[in-house]
């Protein structure tokens, strides 16, 4: 929200001074006089604008027609509105107090002051109509509200008549309090009424009527109901009804007739009580009608005799009187004095003082039980505690030609009503300013106190003398009491009378001799003295009274109680002016306690016209109500005002600090929050115990933000509730969730259970079967196993029978024959085979004898090679076996390689064939020879020179080979087996052979041997076998070839064999072609 502003832009939606004719505020008026207060009234009067406000008073003009401002339209309007937010209107006020009796529990009152004929009767009625509008609703509420307002069309018929001022005005003093409960529902009423102006009944001025209801009755009530209580229509036909203005313009007395019963019912009246107070009304009227003749009698005195009995007689009937008793207490009265009983007679004067007296005493009684009868029916019914708003609509300041004692009591009554009003307004408001020290220019006003000590001062008040001279023994008239007024009162500024001592006043014509002035705060008002004593006295003869208790209409007997003679009381009842000054007394100090709201009514014209307004009827009105003072006052002063403590704790809300609680004092808090809602400084100012608003702007801006604020909490609130609701019943749903879930899951798992129960009895049924049929299966086989085996026992039997008994058949013989020849001819053959012998070599074998023993023939015969064969293995000896590996090595390196070899197969391998041990000729070579000899023999050693040999003695040991002189035996050549590289031999059949030399070994220094043997197969065989052993080589080359180099010494020599004519024997010779070559011719063969 923004900060409080006072200027015009300040957000609010409407303001009274939207569209406003002149101005709406009094407070605002520039500048304020008199004259611009009335123009400007006068200007918003001319634009149908009849309220005003001065700050929070209301001012209305009595527009003498009906406007258009009081539809439901328009309360809905100003309803729960600001003050000032809307244009002036009774409404607001209305809507204001409601509101703050309401919310702030605040009692009210409302306090409707004016003229006769302001419109206050109006004006409680608009303010009654709008709350009972606005308040709560509801068929009892509505009740109670009904019965409120119907209590006014019913108190307006017996106590409204029609004055020179106001064709309606009211003749009796209302005070209204209408009782809510907390809530602002009505719960009932309380209303007081104060002195009616009963003088009427009997007497009405010029122009002036009786009350509303005499000629309601005669104009609307049935012709039935007329006659039932013996009455004629004709108005004309009743002394106490004003002839000249019976019929009043823009009253239909018919219509209100019915809408008063209506309305009595309403409120409740009972049928026979409504007809009660009818008969009295008619009662009244009758009385009048009584009238009385003077009858001499005897002592001289004149007795009154009633004339016409009919009219009595009537009237007896009607309420149960006896004739008689009646008749006697017009004629006879009764004084009691000292105990002692006198009876006098009545003079005519007196009879029609009597029956006057009568009259008005039964009609104010029949008034006051209306009151307290309607009071009964509208009272609260509950004890509880209630805020109550108070209507005040009491009788306006009158002056009239004429004015009696009533006027002196109504207009002392609005003496009193302004002094309240100057109570609470001004000089309240400026002593306040002052008690609470806040800055203050005094403001002059008249202060009316004055007027109120004189008429009710207690010791010499005016009201005081009238009732001294009414108790005071002796003489007592009207003239007496003026005496005692003229020298009591005679310094007192507002009294004035011409017998006064004071000589200002004893050329004053227009004070006559009779009367005295009251200069009242609204004017001067003259009044005759005539009638005040007796009025004061208010005196109705025990007799009369008597007489009415006698009567068996029991509504009359309730009214008259005095009348019962079982108690007589000899005190005088309280004069009139003692009991209304008391009522007012208590009235006053009851207002005094409520929170104040004043409408001011003012009547524009004295013609009850629309549009005409008299400047200086209003003038005067404005004048004597101070107005124009009020308004100074207010604009001096602080429009709001309020104890701190009670500010605090209704904005506390605006401010963080303050809210929820504010620990310190008030005051501080107060300020803490108004600078916080950034306040202007101008616009309050802190007094004692309370914080003073100039402006009530600042407070309505207070208050927006202040209900803004309380919506928010409300919505706090309800968000709270709504959640603590929501979480109940989600805590409800989840615990019903959980009943339900288990339920469902029990439901659930019993439907799953029963399938599961099912599936596993098919499943079971299936397997018990499947297990039956395995087991018939099987049972099946087993038996025709058994089948089986029976079968096959019978057939094997069978066989076994026949089997034995085969042979006993001749169809069996050709087997027999044909294995029987097969063993034959085995044998046969076997037996063949013996020819064969025992040697290897052997490869005969005897012919196959059949064909089909092809595969066998065969196999024998090479298993029995293979047997042959090891069997002739078995008979070597070591030595043999190792000759025999010697052969089959020489026939491994020779064999289809030298044409030698197979000559020398048959030729066993000796070895030493020079017998080198046993020979002693080689005794000494043998014993050089370290290592046993292997072979010893006999060799050529071929001459390179002529290729001769010359012999040599050829010694082979496991190491090397040794070369000897054959005759010496000495050792030419020792090579280690080492240094042989290869030997060469040729294809032919010679016994050439070369052993040939590692070249670079220490032996082939001397160059290759070329030699020739007899055993050159044998030479060579054990050299390839001891020298690869001995050399620890793979082999020793043996080349075999017809041509190869010879190293000899220096030289290579070709040796080259040649296959030549045998020359010199079957011997091979060797012969040198050159240098280079050696030829070998071989014989051959
Ligand atoms: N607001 C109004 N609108 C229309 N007419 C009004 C209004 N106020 C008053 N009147 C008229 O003025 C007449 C007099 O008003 P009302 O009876 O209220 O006066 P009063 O102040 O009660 O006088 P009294 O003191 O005599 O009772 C009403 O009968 C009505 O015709
Ligand atoms: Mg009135």
């Amino acid at each position: 929200p923004s900060p409080v502003d006072t200027n015009p832009s300040m957000e609010v939606k409407t303001s009274l001074l939207d569209n406003m004719i002149g101005v709406g505020d009094m407070v605002l008026l520039e500048p304020l006089n008199e004259d611009s207060f009335i123009m400007n009234l006068r200007n918003r009067f001319d634009h149908n604008e009849i309220y005003t406000y001065i700050g929070s008073v209301v001012i209305s003009m009595n527009p003498y027609r009906s406007l258009p401002i009081y539809t439901p339209q328009k309360v809905e309007e100003y309803r729960n509105r600001n003050f000032y937010e809307l244009s002036p209107h009774i409404y607001a006020l209305a809507d204001e107090a409601y509101r703050s009796l309401r919310d702030q529990d605040k009692d009210q009152c409302i306090l409707i002051t004016g003229e006769s004929g302001a419109g206050k009767t109006e004006a409680s009625k608009l303010v009654m109509s709008y709350v009972a509008a606005v308040c709560g609703k509801g068929q009892e509420v509505n009740k109670v509200k009904e019965q409120l307002l119907q209590s006014n069309p019913v108190l307006e018929a017996f106590g409204n008549a029609k004055t020179m001022r106001n064709d309606n005005s009211s003749r009796f003093g209302k005070y209204m309090d209408i009782e809510f409960d907390f809530k602002g529902d009505p719960l009932g009423g309380v209303i007081s009424n104060y002195l009616l102006e009963k003088s009427r009944v009997c007497k009405q001025p010029r122009g002036e009527r009786n009350f509303h209801i005499f000629y309601q009755l005669l104009s609307g009530a049935s012709d039935d109901t007329l006659m039932k209580l013996k009455l004629d229509r004709d108005f004309s036909k009743y002394n106490y009804l004003s002839l000249d203005s019976a019929n009043v313009n823009g009253l239909d007395d018919a219509a209100s007739f019915r809408t008063v019963r209506n309305a009595m019912q309403i409120v409740g009246f009972m049928e026979a009580e409504v007809q009660s107070v009818l008969e009295l009304v008619a009662a009244v009227l009758k009385l009048g009608n009584i009238e009385f003749k003077p009858e001499s009698r005897v002592n001289g005195f004149d007795e009154s005799r009633v004339k016409d009995k009919n009219d009595l007689k009537e009237m007896c009937e009607l309420l149960g009187i006896e004739q008689s008793v009646l008749e006697r207490a017009f004629s006879y009265r009764t004084v009691e004095a000292k105990m002692e009983k006198m009876s006098t007679t009545l003079n005519v004067a007196q009879a029609y003082y009597a029956r006057d007296a009568l009259a008005k005493n039964l009609y104010s009684r029949l008034f006051s039980w209306l009151v307290t009868r309607i009071n009964e029916s509208i009272k609260a019914q509950a004890k509880t505690r209630h805020k109550v708003m108070g209507v005040l609509d009491i009788y306006g300041f009158e002056i009239f030609e004429d004015n009696s004692f009533e006027q002196f009591i109504i207009n002392y009554c609005n003496e009193k009503l302004q002094q309240i009003f100057i109570e609470l307004t001004l000089r309240e408001e400026q002593e306040e300013y002052i008690r609470e020290d806040i800055e203050w220019t005094n403001i002059e006003y008249f202060n009316n106190a004055v007027i109120c000590d004189l008429i009710e001062n207690n010791q010499n008040g005016i009201l005081a003398m009238l009732d001294e001279e009414c108790l005071r023994p002796g003489t007592v008239t009207d003239d007496t009491f003026l005496d005692k007024l003229n020298t009591i009162c005679a310094e007192h500024q507002h009294f004035e009378s011409r017998l006064n001592k004071n000589s200002k006043f004893l050329t004053d014509h227009s004070l006559p001799h009779s009367c005295f002035r009251i200069q009242h705060y609204a004017g001067k008002v003259l009044y005759r003295v005539e009638g005040f004593v007796d009025k004061n006295n208010d005196l109705l003869y025990r007799d009369l009274s008597q007489a009415m208790y006698k009567a068996t209409h029991s509504l009359m007997r309730q009214l008259f109680p005095e009348g019962n003679p079982a108690k007589v009381n000899l005190k005088r009842p309280p004069t009139a002016g003692f009991q209304f000054k008391a009522s007012v007394g208590v009235l006053m100090k009851n207002l005094q306690t409520k929170n104040p709201n004043y409408i001011r009514c003012i009547k524009p014209n004295d013609k009850k016209v629309a549009h005409i307004f008299t400047d200086s009827l209003v003038c005067h009105q404005v004048r004597y109500l101070g107005l124009v003072e009020n308004v100074r006052v207010r604009r001096a002063g602080y429009a709001f005002r309020q104890p701190y403590e009670s500010c605090l704790e209704r904005y506390k809300m605006l401010c963080k600090k303050t809210w929820p609680h504010w620990r310190g004092p008030a005051r501080d808090g107060v300020e803490v929050l108004l600078t916080d809602c950034s306040v202007p400084t101008e616009e309050f100012a802190y007094g004692r115990s309370k914080i003073f608003i100039r402006n009530p702007r600042t407070l309505f801006t207070l208050e927006e933000r202040r209900r803004a604020c309380l919506e928010d909490l409300a919505t706090l609130i309800q968000k709270i509730y709504r959640g603590w609701k929501s979480r109940t019943h989600f805590l409800l749903l989840k615990k019903s969730q959980v009943v339900v879930a288990a339920w469902y899951r029990r439901y659930a798992q019993q439907n799953k259970y029963q399938k599961i129960k099912s599936a596993t009895l098919v499943m079971q049924s299936f397997i018990r079967g499947w297990k039956a049929r395995n087991i018939l299966r099987q049972l099946k086989y087993e038996k025709r196993c058994k089948e089986a085996v029976t079968t096959i026992a019978a057939y094997w039997h069978g066989t076994q029978v026949r089997r034995e008994y085969r042979k006993f058949f001749r169809a069996n013989a050709g087997k027999k024959i044909y294995d029987f020849t097969i063993q034959r001819i085995m044998q046969k053959y076997f037996l063949g085979l013996k020819t064969t012998t025992m040697s290897p070599m052997d490869n005969s074998w005897p012919a196959k004898p059949y064909g089909f023993l092809e595969g066998a023939h065969t196999q024998l015969r090479r298993i029995f090679h293979l047997w042959r064969c090891k069997k002739y293995r078995g008979q070597f000896t070591e030595e043999k076996k190792a000759v025999y590996e010697e052969k089959l090595e020489a026939s491994e390196i020779f064999k289809d390689k030298k044409a030698l070899y197979p000559s020398s197969v048959s030729q066993p391998f000796k070895g030493d064939y020079l017998e080198i041990q046993k020979n002693p000729k080689y005794q000494k070579l043998n014993s050089a020879m370290e290592e046993k000899v292997l072979l010893a023999d006999l060799v050529n050693k071929i001459n390179r020179a002529n290729g001769k040999g010359s012999p040599r003695l050829f010694l082979l040991t496991k190491s090397n080979f040794v070369l000897a002189d054959q005759k010496t035996g000495q050792v030419k050549a020792s090579v280690p087996l080492p240094d042989l590289a290869s030997v060469s031999v040729s294809t032919q059949s010679d016994g050439f052979f070369a052993l040939k030399l590692k070249e670079g070994s220490a032996s082939a220094s001397k160059g290759d041997f070329l030699l020739s043997s007899e055993h050159l197969i044998e030479i060579i065989t054990k050299l390839h076998r001891i020298g690869t052993t001995a050399a620890d080589r793979d082999q020793i080359n043996i080349d075999i070839s017809d041509e190869f180099l010879v190293q000899f010494k220096q030289d290579k020599v070709c040796v080259k064999f040649i296959q030549g004519g045998p020359k010199n024997g079957n011997s091979a010779a060797c012969k040198r072609k050159n240098n280079r070559l050696l030829e070998v011719s071989v014989p051959s063969p």
